[in-house]
């Protein structure tokens, strides 16, 4: 590591993205790896610390991710979480069993104040729990600095080996005082000095993609998301007018949004950079026609992309370099550590694999989606763009349940607008994880005015999330589904019935196919 940072050692918990943003969120730089990162590996790499995540094993499976002791005696400090506490505790000769009360969830911890990793924390505080096994007995040399009343081990420290462990995690919200305990870990305990900025990162950033490209040409796919708006104007910035973005609208997109994105990034905008807007809806909308299985959508949507793009690309010619709005969770996702290459990510929407590419540019690889967008504001880019909730590659062809057709995608491209400007009139838009109308294969019958009508009808969907894995169905006030319901039924022609939905993932997904 070129700059202080800690390691995220990565035992198969569900969190671990979430230590790594804690570590961050301390302006400590923070990467996480898989469990089994060889030992020469993080020698060389000389973090300041180390975290060794919770998992879903026992320390005695036979399969079970381990840690050599040689780790634990690097004189590196490092904190267990959960699993990695019980790990510690297994490896260092502590002993650990089935707990005979597993705890599960807010759960009040007596800690011994005088530990300097709680520092500044309550003697008696709410902290998550999430375990079967536990740490029976600590190992020799360490000293016990919290226990409940069913945990004897619920935190321990061995302040010579810089040795920390506890079992609930600290990482997540419901634990009140995590954030004080993280920050501990990496000041007082690791002795960072929390000099990872946004700032920072963008200047340096623009420095080294300078250096990098030259006088090369380069390429972006703009998809209207974050990631990839980021993207482009960090390059514009360092770049001006070597850069050329094609924004390929499929037709697909919720309303004004083709025009919303040309409005920050074309002719008009503040970049003044070449930008090519491809209006490919007829192309799309003729490839899909009739088709109504919803894996054979999403590869048409996806292979017509690559068209559309590629011919674009070989129009412009002699590009160097590709950039990709690739972000932390996407490495993390396909595969830890892995270099990335053209054909592992999905996030632009698909691209051409056989365009001559000297190199791949991802400048936000190393980023959060919190960060990114922070990373957007710095770079000034408008709170509508930089706030936008997630919208899939294929778009609203994954919303048309059953064949798309231009009325149908007329259909729900209104009923969207007038949804999501309901929401966002209500003051409801910041706490929902995501929200959307989807237009069912549903036809059925009606009465307006006098008339008998047969009319599709619309889904609502809105779901509280914080990691899109899974996710609640959110409760809308009546009222404001009343709203919606009316100005749809009344304001777009072809619907005659609004259903809300009110299923969880599992056991549906959050999206319609
Ligand atoms: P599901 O429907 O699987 O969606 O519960 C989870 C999250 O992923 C988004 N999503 C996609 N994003 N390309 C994307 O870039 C896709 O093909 C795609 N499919 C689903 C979805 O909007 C939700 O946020």
């Amino acid at each position: 590591m070129d700059k202080e940072g800690i390691i995220v050692l990565d035992f198969g918990g569900q969190y671990n993205q979430l230590i790594a943003r804690r570590v961050r969120e301390c302006n400590v730089y923070c990467e996480v790896h898989p469990y089994n990162l060889d030992l020469d590996k993080i020698r060389e790499m000389n973090p300041k610390g180390i975290i060794f995540t919770g998992g879903p094993n026992s320390v005695y499976g036979e399969d079970s991710p381990r840690c050599p002791k040689e780790l634990l005696e690097l004189g590196i400090p490092i904190l267990g979480i959960c699993y990695g506490s019980q790990l510690m505790a297994y490896v260092l000769g502590g002993s650990v069993a089935t707990a005979p009360v597993s705890e599960y969830g807010r759960t009040e911890v007596e800690i011994e104040t005088s530990s300097v990793l709680f520092q500044g924390v309550s003697e008696k505080t709410i902290c998550w729990m999430s375990h079967t096994d536990y740490i029976e007995k600590a190992p020799a040399e360490f000293k016990v600095i919290a226990h409940t009343s069913v945990c004897p081990v619920a935190a321990m420290e061995c302040t010579e080996k810089k040795l920390y462990a506890v079992q609930f995690h600290p990482e997540v919200m419901h634990t009140q005082e995590g954030a004080k305990m993280i920050a501990n870990f990496t000041h007082n305990i690791c002795g960072c000095i929390g000099n990872w900025k946004m700032d920072s990162f963008v200047e340096k950033t623009i420095i080294e993609l300078r250096e990098r490209i030259g006088s090369g040409k380069v390429l972006c796919g703009l998809s209207g998301g974050v990631d990839s708006a980021v993207a482009a104007v960090l390059l514009a910035k360092a770049i001006g007018k070597q850069l050329t973005c094609v924004f390929v609208d499929h037709g697909l997109l919720r309303k004004n949004e083709g025009d919303d994105v040309e409005a920050v990034f074309g002719p008009d905008g503040a970049y003044n950079l070449n930008f090519i807007r491809v209006n490919a809806q007829e192309r799309f909308y003729a490839k899909l026609a009739g088709i109504e299985e919803p894996e054979r959508k999403r590869k048409i949507i996806g292979e017509e992309f690559i068209r559309v793009f590629e011919e674009e690309a070989e129009k412009i010619g002699a590009v160097d370099f590709l950039v990709q709005g690739t972000i932390y969770s996407d490495v993390i996702e396909s595969g830890l550590g892995k270099s990335a290459t053209i054909k592992s990510h999905h996030n632009v929407g698909g691209l051409p694999e056989h365009i001559d590419f000297k190199e791949i540019l991802e400048p936000l690889r190393l980023l959060f989606k919190d960060e990114v967008r922070n990373a957007g504001l710095e770079l000034g880019l408008p709170e509508h763009l930089v706030f936008r909730q997630p919208f899939p590659g294929p778009g609203l062809g994954i919303r048309i349940v059953g064949a798309v057709t231009p009325e149908k995608v007329r259909i729900v491209q209104d009923a969207d607008a007038i949804y999501r400007e309901e929401i966002e009139k209500a003051g409801l838009d910041k706490n929902l994880g995501q929200y959307f109308a989807a237009i069912s294969n549903m036809r059925s019958v009606g009465c307006m005015g006098d008339e008998r009508t047969y009319d599709y009808a619309i889904v609502l969907r809105a779901v509280n999330t914080s990691d899109f894995m899974t996710a609640e169905s959110a409760a809308l006030p009546w009222d404001v589904l009343g709203r919606v319901t009316s100005r749809i039924v009344n304001e777009v022609k072809g619907v005659n019935r609004v259903l809300y939905d009110c299923t969880g993932k599992p056991p549906a997904t959050i999206e319609f196919e």
